[in-house]
């Protein structure tokens, strides 16, 4: 029987879709294996503690299903679960198995976006709270100002289908203004939460032409690409198949309905029962 070790890609519900669908153009020969928990999404305003055991769990069941490599396409799990799965859990289960993030490869290149050298992240309260970007990008562009603006609606209005909606005007234009009056030099805008991509056509609006929307996923999918051609041990594990598989923690009909604006093409998933209580 042919085993299959897909690269695990894990967002607390759709936003990890638009990471994954650059993954899948940068590396199409492997198989990969999403999973959003959409049950408990949003992560965004949950403790630490809770972010970290979900993530924990997920992450375990990924291993279960024969992954040797997860990416956590997701800031909030990044930020606050990423070192501790990475440092003290890895170790004890899984020492040969990765656990990647996404905040590493976006922090490691975002200084060359910006001229100017003001640099304002848009991110979930998880995420700015955690403090991780301001943290990671001063260790690779000590010059760069960070501004960071929390934005708790914006995850719900996708999540709920009222992202393209006059009433997400609101939201939008309101986080945009608060971050952009912190400083008039900042030039260079990322988007730190992997749902915020559909939102761009609305925050495009609001935001002067000289200012550039920075999304992570080419960025991820190209980090990634470089990981595992520097790791070439990971890479013989990752099977090769091209093949994709979907799960979610709740409704698979909701879940088939909205993944395929995230991802760009239609998508079929199948239920996962974590046990939630
Ligand atoms: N997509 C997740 C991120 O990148 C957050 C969504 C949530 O709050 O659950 O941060």
């Amino acid at each position: 029987m042919q085993v299959t070790k897909p690269i695990g890609v894990f967002d607390s519900g759709y936003g990890g879709l638009t990471v994954l669908k650059e993954i899948v153009k940068e590396l199409p020969q492997y198989d990969y294996l999403y999973m959003g928990d959409n049950a408990r999404a949003p992560y965004g305003p949950r403790s630490f503690d809770t972010v970290y055991q979900y993530t924990l769990e997920c992450v375990q069941w990924f291993f279960s299903q024969g992954c040797e490599l997860v990416i956590l396409a997701c800031n909030t799990a990044s930020a606050k679960a990423l070192r501790t799965i990475q440092q003290k859990d890895l170790p004890n289960i899984a020492p040969n198995k990765r656990v990647l993030g996404v905040i590493r490869p976006t922090t490691e290149i975002i200084g060359q976006y910006s001229s100017t050298g003001k640099v304002g992240v848009l991110g979930t309260t998880g995420t700015v709270l955690s403090e991780s970007y301001p943290i990671e990008i001063a260790k690779f562009f000590p010059q760069v100002t960070v501004y960071q603006e929390a934005c708790p609606m914006w995850v719900p209005l996708i999540e709920n289908n009222e992202y393209e909606t006059p009433g997400a005007d609101y939201f939008v234009q309101k986080h945009l203004q608060n971050i952009l009056i912190a400083d008039k030099d900042i030039d260079t805008l990322l988007l730190a939460c992997t749902h915020y991509p559909l939102l761009i056509n609305k925050i495009r609006q609001f935001v002067p032409a000289g200012v550039s929307i920075v999304s992570q996923g080419e960025i991820v999918a190209k980090s990634l690409a470089l990981y595992l051609e520097n790791h070439s041990d990971m890479a013989g594990r990752c099977t090769k198949n091209g093949e994709l598989s979907f799960y979610t923690t709740d409704s698979v009909t909701d879940f088939d309905t909205h993944a395929g604006s995230f991802f760009g093409r239609t998508v079929h998933s199948k239920h996962l029962d974590l046990g939630l209580k």
